[in-house]
């Protein structure tokens, strides 16, 4: 068997109800940025997204609008995908649980837990919220009788299941919480899910006998499996479990799951409990990012806040988008969106402190040097000294991306780009050029453009599209998803008489 030489990370798979709002977006870009950044790493990466689409929520969406599940299902699906080529992203697989690949292995996995005594029959009853698929002990209940999460009110309800002996799992669980701390992050949501199993874990339901739409359990058709069980297997049916034993060797398992808070009881009890259950190995670490908030609330179709991506693609652009929610929330906390501190990102972040910067320089080098990168004729002095060592912590401090710490890398890098700034202003080359002294301009210039180049391989996960057509202004031969961090990004590699093109501004003007 293959060993596992692949980084593999996860979204949650998505509801197909709803149309996608940015908070879908929001785990979505954090994962292609890690993607997108392991790759530049020189990671050979899997990157899996998709929808998670059985369930008694779909199957009343679709009764709803008077078509079967699957039709539903299929007339949403591309907006999926729309909102994935909308914000540039680049994952390599998107799994949908309706899809055989998936249902037939999900069967596989359950019989597996069946034939080894993890799954019986019993009866339930219980609070059931129908928007979150799941049961809830009394004292979760807001004011006696509301989920939680939606603050709907809940169904009692008694069924005829089949139970998962997750109890079993406890111990487990706990000194997998204590010997791997990385397992659950952040800190924060170790702690909660720890306490949570400590308080006792109940066996909990797997399948449901009250609608169809749902995977059937294979030894007794009447029921179909509980829709968080089929799709947490998504993060192994999709790699090739039961299926293609190399591939999944190479892949499994998972380095990183991104899940937002609310998803910790399923991922980081559930999840675990089920592999270890099958006798397969946990993934790495499941990381739980917070929630955008708009008006202090969670964001989400139900409560009509629910801002769709492309609102502000269209006025900020693909680039800021992503920016922004990385660069203004602290990944693992939650944060508030606002129209104005977007628009205040991309005026002071991209379209000053970036946009300027390499429309300035590049204009020189047009102006002074006929559009070629000039030969960095003087020796390198006390500013170039200066300026290497600021770069030297910018790109030291991008490595904040390995701990998902995305804000804090980015902060970093700005930091690098202002330095950029504040060395073009000192050394003037408007001046040297009015001196004649080529020699040193020919040192400021090359030293500026270098110094673009390194900026742009360093955004280039985060802001992919900017990042390119930067690269496209500098002229290089070699692709720019041939570099590789921290090799391509060492000062001095910029070849000489590189044709660079001031072109269009990287970040024009707001409008309106
Ligand atoms: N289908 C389940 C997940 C199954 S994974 C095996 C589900 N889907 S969901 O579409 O409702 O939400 C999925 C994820 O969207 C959340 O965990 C979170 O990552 C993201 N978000 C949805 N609303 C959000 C915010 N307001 N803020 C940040 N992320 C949010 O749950």
């Amino acid at each position: 068997m293959p060993a596992k030489d692949t980084y593999y990370l996860t979204t949650p798979i998505y509801y197909p109800n709803d149309i996608p709002h940015i908070g879908h977006g929001y785990t979505t870009v954090a994962a292609d940025v890690l993607a997108r950044w392991r790759r530049l790493r020189g990671d050979r990466v899997h990157f899996l997204t998709g929808t998670d689409e059985h369930g008694e929520n779909i199957a009343r969406a679709a009764a709803k609008r008077g078509m079967t599940p699957q039709e539903h299902v299929d007339e949403i699906n591309p907006r999926w995908h729309d909102m994935l080529s909308l914000l540039d992203i680049s994952n390599d697989d998107f799994i949908r649980t309706t899809e055989t690949r998936h249902t037939a292995r999900v069967q596989d996995f359950m019989q597996v837990l069946y034939d080894r005594g993890d799954i019986y029959l019993d009866t339930y009853r219980g609070a059931y919220c129908v928007f979150c698929e799941a049961y809830y002990v009394a004292d979760e209940l807001v004011d006696g009788q509301l989920c939680p999460v939606h603050r709907r009110p809940v169904e009692q309800r008694e069924q005829e299941n089949y139970f998962f002996r997750l109890s079993h799992y406890a111990d487990q669980l706990l000194r997998l919480y204590d010997a791997e701390p990385s397992f659950v992050q952040p800190a924060v949501r170790r702690n909660e899910v720890r306490s949570f199993v400590e308080s006792g874990l109940q066996d909990v339901s797997v399948s449901r006998v009250s609608f169809d739409w749902g995977v059937p359990v294979p030894w007794d058709d009447k029921h179909v499996f509980y829709v968080w069980f089929d799709a947490l297997l998504n993060y192994v049916t999709a790699i090739g479990y039961g299926n293609d034993p190399g591939a999944f060797a190479r892949r499994w398992p998972a380095d990183v799951q991104f899940i937002g808070k609310d998803l910790i009881r399923f991922h980081c009890v559930y999840w675990p409990a089920m592999l270890l259950a099958a006798g397969l190995a946990l993934p790495e670490q499941v990381y739980a990012h917070g929630f955008l908030l708009v008006g202090g609330e969670k964001m989400s179709k139900s409560n009509a806040t629910g801002i769709r991506p492309a609102e502000l693609v269209d006025h900020f652009g693909v680039d800021c988008y992503r920016y922004y929610f990385l660069r203004e929330i602290s990944f693992g906390q939650d944060g508030s969106f606002s129209w104005e501190s977007m628009e205040a990102r991309y005026t002071t972040d991209l379209a000053n402190d970036l946009g300027n910067l390499a429309n300035r320089v590049l204009h020189m080098v047009g102006t002074y040097c006929g559009g070629t990168v000039p030969e960095p004729a003087a020796a390198a002095g006390d500013a170039e000294a200066a300026l290497a060592a600021d770069l030297r912590s910018a790109i030291d401090g991008m490595a904040a991306f390995d701990r998902l710490d995305f804000k804090k890398g980015l902060e970093d890098l700005w930091i690098g780009i202002g330095a950029v700034n504040r060395y073009v202003e000192a050394r003037a080359p408007w001046r040297l050029h009015k001196q004649g002294d080529t020699g040193e301009l020919g040192r400021c210039l090359y030293t500026s453009v270098d110094a673009l180049r390194i900026i742009a391989v360093l955004i280039s996960p985060v802001m992919p599209d900017a990042a390119a057509r930067l690269w496209d202004k500098l002229g290089l031969h070699e692709a720019l998803s041939a570099q590789r961090y921290p090799a391509s990004v060492q000062p001095g590699l910029l070849p000489v008489a590189a044709e660079v093109e001031r072109g269009k501004l990287l970040f024009p003007k707001l409008e309106g």
